[in-house]
């Protein structure tokens, strides 16, 4: 089972949760590979590319309001993932009749989690933690 450690916390409550729901995602694709219900994949599986698509935009707008200087490079890096994100529908329509796409799966939504969503984000944690409710840099102490 995937947990997002408090090391890998944004903390931005909104995209925090919207992390933790993605983790929830992945924990309920790989439980019903372990379980026997690998055609459950065909349903899951586009729920995770969805919100996770959802969550890049929302993270987006979010980062646009606050001038995130970088925000240009990171809309490139979330652009970047669709090629993963296409695999893991790819891998999930043959899931059912083919077991070694199980384990592919799994490996890719766990990486893509960890190194693409939470690692990329933590580029942004410090800008986030320095602006205040308004977007104005909090004044140094
Ligand atoms: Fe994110
Ligand atoms: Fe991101």
């Amino acid at each position: 089972m995937v947990q997002i450690s408090s090391s890998f916390q944004i903390e931005s409550e909104a995209i925090d949760a919207d992390h933790r729901h993605l983790v929830e995602i992945i924990n309920e694709i790989t439980q019903a590979i372990d379980d026997g219900r690998p055609e459950e994949c065909a349903r899951l599986v586009p729920n995770f590319v969805d919100f996770a698509k959802q969550h890049f935009a929302r993270e987006e707008s979010l980062l646009a309001e606050y001038a995130y200087p970088l925000l240009e490079k990171h809309r490139r890096h979330h652009h970047s993932l669709g090629d993963k994100l296409q695999t893991m529908l790819n891998l999930a329509a043959r899931v059912a009749e083919h077991p070694p796409a199980r384990e592919s799966l799994r490996k890719e939504l766990v990486y893509f989690m960890l190194d693409d969503v939470i690692n990329e984000d933590l580029n942004f944690k410090k800008f986030l933690s320095e602006v205040d409710a308004d977007g104005k840099k909090k004044v140094e102490k």
